[in-house]
């Protein structure tokens, strides 16, 4: 799989899968711009490890759809085109229901989705808009295992992603003709700070556990699939949501 001198945006490549991602795309021979919300120094450190030359940083925060638009804009001006979109940031909040107070719960949908799908949805939008103009692109986004499985704690979390899965999936049929071409990646646990909380806790173990591999997914195995759905020879994969949960759940 050959990147050479390709554009690459990879949103949320400050740490955790995005800079795997980042690495991933970089070491195939990609220019890679890797976008952070506040973690500057954390995005530095990611550049400072990819491989090859044309890297930049850039920064928004996902939930402003205007910092969303400008932040796609200056890729392209800095890098002179977009050839993959890689949709991986993304927040996880809890809020169980019999919790939380009826503002809470008004306010922690918009907030989750605003940033996992709203977020998504603009970055795609003002790229596809790009890569329609320059005869086509690839789109990769990061979704989770919760979108099937349920997430029963954090459900505004598992309705982002099953959201965004659907986004994917629509626009996989609108824009083949375009040749765009859409994959999604659905992780399990995966060791990252997302996660450290919850490997934490004391049925840390227990989550491990529900792979018959007894463990948790490491970044770059999902950076491995994310590249592999953007290279050249998978465009007929295109609309599909791979799992990456080492048999913790297998849905038909
Ligand atoms: N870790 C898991 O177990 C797991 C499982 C399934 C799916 N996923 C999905 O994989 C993706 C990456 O997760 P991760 O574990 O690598 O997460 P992470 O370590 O928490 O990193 C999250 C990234 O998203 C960025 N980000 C967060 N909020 C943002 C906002 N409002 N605007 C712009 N960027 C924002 C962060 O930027 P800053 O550093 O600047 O804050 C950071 O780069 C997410 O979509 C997540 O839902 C993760």
């Amino acid at each position: 799989m050959h990147f050479d001198g390709k554009a690459i945006l990879v949103t949320g490549a400050s740490r955790g899968i995005g800079r795997e991602i980042a690495k991933a795309f970089a070491a195939r021979g990609a220019r890679v711009a890797l976008h952070y919300r506040c973690e500057l120094e954390a995005a530095e450190t990611t550049r400072n490890m990819l491989t090859g030359e044309g890297h930049i940083i850039a920064q928004a925060d996902l939930a402003d759809p205007a910092a969303v638009k400008r932040m796609v804009d200056e890729v392209v001006e800095r890098m002179g085109r977009i050839d993959v979109l890689v949709n991986n940031a993304g927040i996880y909040e809890e809020l169980p229901l019999p919790e939380a107070t009826y503002d809470e719960w008004a306010a922690y949908f918009p907030r989750v989705l605003g940033v996992n799908l709203y977020g998504a949805a603009n970055a795609t939008y003002c790229a596809a808009k790009y890569m329609m103009n320059q005869g086509g692109g690839r789109i990769v986004n990061i979704s989770s295992r919760g979108a099937f499985r349920g997430e029963p704690d954090a459900p505004a979390y598992g309705a982002s992603k099953a959201g965004l899965n659907s986004l994917g999936q629509s626009l996989a049929k609108l824009l083949a003709p375009h040749k765009i071409f859409i994959g999604t990646v659905a992780p399990g646990f995966v060791e990252t700070d997302m996660a450290a909380e919850r490997l934490a806790q004391p049925d840390g173990a227990d989550i491990l556990r529900q792979s018959p591999l007894g463990r948790v997914a490491k970044p770059e195995e999902v950076a491995h699939v994310a590249v592999f759905l953007a290279s050249e020879g998978a465009e007929f994969t295109t609309g599909a949501i791979v799992d990456v949960n080492g048999a913790s759940y297998l849905r038909s």
